[in-house]
């Protein structure tokens, strides 16, 4: 038995041959992944996680032509979308194969599809036989891994073997749209392919079925996701003239920018606490790159509340503002 963390696709392989758990880098988040056809080995990734069976797999793969094995009908916006896109931060719900176990699909009609972009995934994609399962490599409800570590120090000891990628270049996870069969497009989840980009790319409107609560559609949706262990808070509500006092070295600010920073500090005095910008310059991208290692360093600080700032509803800040939200979800309904 070789170390936990390593770069060996063979042993990678062999293992996921055999029905194991193998921890799988993409760019969005890394992905704790199992045979995808085989329900014995995706019954291990919800093990693994405590995640409940009415939460559905992504199935990853290694090309076009094994996406559309893998479902019923592949629509036109579909192979437009997947040309476009993939490999990349997108996910395609459409009708499924037969041959796909309901486990996998949580008893769905439709099954959820990605390629992922990452070189060392692909290739292990590219030498198996079948596609891989695989959700965000952490416990139900927490905040999703964004390099090899963050997998090892929650599930290390639940899983065979951690493909190491380095960091994720995106660092939240994709965006789900779901295809019917007049090509109409509909959001299900905010993601690393910002909305702009995706109605650019079909030429007409998405649906408007996106919301930010709970999404009946994408039952993993739910409003509280995405949590660290301690509460998160918007800075709009924190009151400088009652809450200073209460401020101490394990209360946590997490600003969007370095100019939000600036503008809050002159007017209180927040000095001895922990302060993460996710981008200096107010980069949508850089921002959602560094999003969930900020949430983990909050943590391990022994953070008891972090205030935050919205990043502006545009590009990726979109799907920030949404894990934010989740992510606040639970400190809300106390
Ligand atoms: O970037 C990502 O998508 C990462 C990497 C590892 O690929 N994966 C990921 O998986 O975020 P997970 O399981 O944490 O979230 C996948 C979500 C589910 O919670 C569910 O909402 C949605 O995908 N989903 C899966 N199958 C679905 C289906 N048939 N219909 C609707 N939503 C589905
Ligand atoms: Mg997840």
């Amino acid at each position: 038995m070789g170390a936990l963390i390593g770069i060996d696709l063979d042993r990678a392989a062999d293992l996921l041959i055999q029905g194991k758990l193998v921890a799988i880098p993409t760019e969005t988040v890394y992905g704790l992944a199992a045979n995808g056809l085989n329900t014995e080995a995706a019954a291990g990734i919800f093990a693994a996680k405590n995640r409940p069976t009415f939460d559905p797999l992504i199935l990853h793969v290694g090309s076009i032509a094994q996406a559309k094995s893998l479902c019923l009908d592949w629509p036109e916006a579909a192979e437009k979308l997947a040309s476009r896109f993939w490999p990349g931060p997108l996910t395609m719900v459409l009708p499924k194969a037969s041959h796909i176990p309901d486990l996998v699909t949580s008893d769905h009609p439709t099954v959820a599809i990605r390629m992922p972009n990452n070189a060392m995934t692909l290739s292990l994609l590219q030498r198996l036989p079948f596609p891989l399962a695989a959700p965000s490599a952490n416990p139900f409800g927490y905040v999703s891994p964004t390099n090899a570590q963050h997998v090892a120090d929650q599930l290390g000891d639940h899983i065979d073997y951690i493909l190491d990628g380095g960091s994720c270049s995106i660092g939240i996870e994709s965006t789900i749209v779901s295809i019917d069969t007049q090509n109409r497009v509909t959001v299900l989840r905010l993601g690393g392919l910002d909305l702009e980009t995706l109605a650019e790319a079909i030429g007409y409107p998405l649906e408007e079925s996106l919301s930010m609560h709970s999404n009946p559609k994408a039952p993993g949706q739910l409003d509280q996701h995405y949590s660290p262990g301690c509460a998160m808070i918007p800075f709009l509500n924190f009151n400088p003239d009652a809450e200073n006092k209460s401020v101490t070295n394990t209360t946590g600010f997490l600003w969007f920018s370095q100019a939000d920073k600036k503008e809050a500090m002159n007017s209180t005095s927040l000095i001895n606490s922990k302060h993460y910008v996710l981008s200096k310059d107010g980069d949508d991208r850089e921002a959602a790159m560094n999003l969930f290692g900020a949430l983990r360093q909050f943590d391990k600080d022994g953070c008891d509340s972090v205030y935050f700032t919205w990043a502006p509803e545009k590009g990726l800040g979109r799907a920030i503002n949404d894990r934010l939200k989740r992510a606040s979800a639970k400190t809300n309904l106390h």
